[in-house]
């Protein structure tokens, strides 16, 4: 079945969201294959956001990132990447659908854009390329 990777980002976890962000992921069906709270590397965060490497963004992103523990989880189940994508919700909290967890939870009046809570990956190929990177050992 196909999987994601998930991320609780620092501010997630910081404002005590990490355990609504898999009591949504499990009440919509999915199975957790991995769960770990951890301080990311910058080395980690720059490989996990190389698509971005050129982008205005990318060292503040790398910044936030590492800037306290995320949630590094891995779910799956049919169409998984497509359905936490909907689950989250749009890029910016402020505009995201009320129902999601960037729409529901996310706000940008004391907090920049990329504070938005949680990331999931976008592709077949994106999920399996950061699985490898956050838990090698589940690399198929
Ligand atoms: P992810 O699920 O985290 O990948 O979010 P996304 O797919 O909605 O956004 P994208 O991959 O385009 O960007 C990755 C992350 O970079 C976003 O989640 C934000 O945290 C941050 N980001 C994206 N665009 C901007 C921007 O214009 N400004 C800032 N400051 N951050 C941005
Ligand atoms: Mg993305």
């Amino acid at each position: 079945t196909e999987r994601t990777l998930i991320l609780v980002k620092p501010d997630g976890v910081a404002r005590g969201l990490a355990g609504e962000v898999l009591r949504r992921i499990e009440a919509k069906g999915y199975v957790l294959e991995a769960v770990e709270l951890r301080r990311a590397p910058r080395d980690l965060l720059e490989l996990h956001y190389a698509e971005h490497a050129n982008r205005p963004f990318f060292a503040p992103l790398v910044d936030f990132m590492s800037s306290g523990p995320v949630l590094a989880v891995v779910a799956s189940g049919e169409r998984v990447i497509e359905g936490f994508r909907s689950l989250a919700g749009t890029t910016d909290p402020t505009t995201a659908a009320p129902g999601t967890i960037r729409g529901d939870l996310g706000r940008t009046w004391d907090a920049p854009v990329q504070q938005n809570i949680v990331h999931g990956s976008d592709s077949v190929e994106s999920a399996e390329r950061e699985i490898s990177i956050w838990f090698p050992f589940l690399v198929r």
